[in-house]
């Protein structure tokens, strides 16, 4: 199989999210060029509207948010339903804590499986009350208010949970303080910062005092590494040629993946060449390679947690084992990454074992054939169909709809870079 071309790869999600809130947040106009526009981001809007935000289709794909300040989002006389997307939940949980209203969120299956008391754990202390109808999972209703400061260890590092408690100190004006256990994604802070706010990042601990108002801003979104991280792992296992990714978004708390790879022999290149809203910009120039097994330690997983599932499948054609060390959180996304991603390459035929906490993969070059059950979650859906793609695979996938969560054009790219082979 021969990998060929450039390509661009859709809006960073991560950043589209944050910057969905902080234009609806903002006083006046926002507009996003380049953003994300998928099933999780659409969740998002959908939601930002019941709180009375007017969010458009603008020319040239630029979305325009209509801000109304800080304190200026309706009470919604509906249910918020988050869909598929714990960004969209845990980001507008910590949001509304700090609104003097009741609101009630949920979500569709898979979210409502995921924890969120790990977000109102910590905004419990700040002074906001929730109320579960059962256990750890949505729905939930928020009882928020006025707020106050917090000084808090995250009990693992969560960039979802960090930027909540952040948001929550931004719509309340308190001052949050936030140890992590490790770094997770900062795309929080640095949009803070772009954005005027004073955020201090020092030996683990984020320090945000929160100056006032958000003004209008004009934002361009760089492409999403992590959904770029499938057209690399599809380059890796080609045969021959070479794949130019552009415009990706290059921030070093999600990079992790690129470290790992060249561990494992790839000569993947990644050259700066921009930023964009204080976010590194690169462009990634990946050719295919035989791949030999790592050890992933568990401080590195948080800046790879979005690109296990595509790098477990390419453990699965590299040489020797690959160890995945500290990898529980997986457990906890849009489904038991943990354990699907065992089972799934187990009933293809390579030796995969997981843990509580690890996952371990044998590496093979004999054909691969079966079923795999995605558990509706895009990612593994993506990660399967990568390895399905490359040559000696014949799997079958329990759906291909999940990709449109955050790549809807995934499968047209995945042909694309193949459309050159004889
Ligand atoms: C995200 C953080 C990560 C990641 C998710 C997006 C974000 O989740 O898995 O896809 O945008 O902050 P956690 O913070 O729960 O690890």
């Amino acid at each position: 199989m021969r990998v060929s071309g450039r390509l661009r790869p859709p809006g960073d999600k991560s950043i589209t999210h944050r910057l969905l809130i902080f234009g609806s947040l903002a006083r006046g106009r926002c507009l996003l060029r380049g953003a994300l526009r998928s099933r999780d981001t659409q969740s998002k809007i959908d939601v930002l509207r019941l709180l009375g935000v007017r969010v458009e289709d603008g020319s040239g794909g630029v979305l325009a948010v209509e801000g109304k300040g800080l304190r200026g989002l309706a009470q919604p006389t509906k249910v918020l339903d988050c869909g598929n997307s714990g960004t969209t939940a845990r980001f507008l949980i910590g949001v509304l804590a700090a609104y003097p209203y009741k609101s009630q969120i949920t979500g569709d299956e898979s979210l409502r499986a995921r924890p969120m008391r790990r977000v109102t754990d910590p905004l419990t202390r700040m002074g906001a009350r929730f109320e579960y109808e059962r256990g750890d999972g949505l729905p939930v209703v928020v009882h928020g208010g006025e707020l106050v400061e917090l000084d808090y260890r995250l009990p693992m590092a969560s960039a979802q949970v960090k930027s909540a408690l952040l948001l929550a100190g931004l719509v309340s004006g308190v001052r949050v303080r936030i140890e992590e256990p490790a770094r997770s994604r900062d795309h929080t802070e640095r949009l803070l910062a772009a954005l005027g706010h004073a955020v201090r990042v020092e030996g683990g601990v984020i320090d945000f005092q929160p100056s006032g108002e958000i003004a209008e801003f004009d934002a361009q979104v760089a492409g999403d590494f992590s959904a770029a991280s499938f057209l690399i792992g599809a380059a890796t296992l080609a045969d021959e040629g070479e794949l130019i990714l552009e415009n990706v978004g290059a921030n070093p708390t999600r990079l992790g993946l690129v470290s790992v790879l060249q561990r494992m022999g790839s000569q993947i290149e990644i050259r700066n060449v921009g930023t964009s809203v204080g976010e590194p910009v690169a462009e990634i120039l990946v050719r295919p390679c035989q791949l030999r097994g790592v050890v992933v330690s568990p401080d590195e997983v948080p800046s790879l947690i979005d690109e296990i599932p595509v790098l477990a499948v390419l453990a699965a054609r590299a040489q020797g084992e690959t160890v995945f060390e500290g990898v529980g959180e997986l457990a906890f996304k849009e489904s038991d990454r943990l354990s699907l991603l065992a089972s799934n390459l187990r009933s293809l035929g390579v030796a995969a074992e997981s843990t509580r906490d690890s996952l371990v993969v044998t590496g093979t070059d004999k054909p691969l054939k079966g079923f795999v059950d995605t558990g509706g979650d895009h990612r593994l859906a993506m990660a399967f169909s990568v390895l399905a793609a490359s040559h000696r695979s014949e799997i079958e996938l329990s759906e291909s709809d999940s990709p449109r969560v955050s790549y809807p054009d995934f499968f047209n790219h995945l042909r694309q870079i193949f459309s050159g082979d004889e």
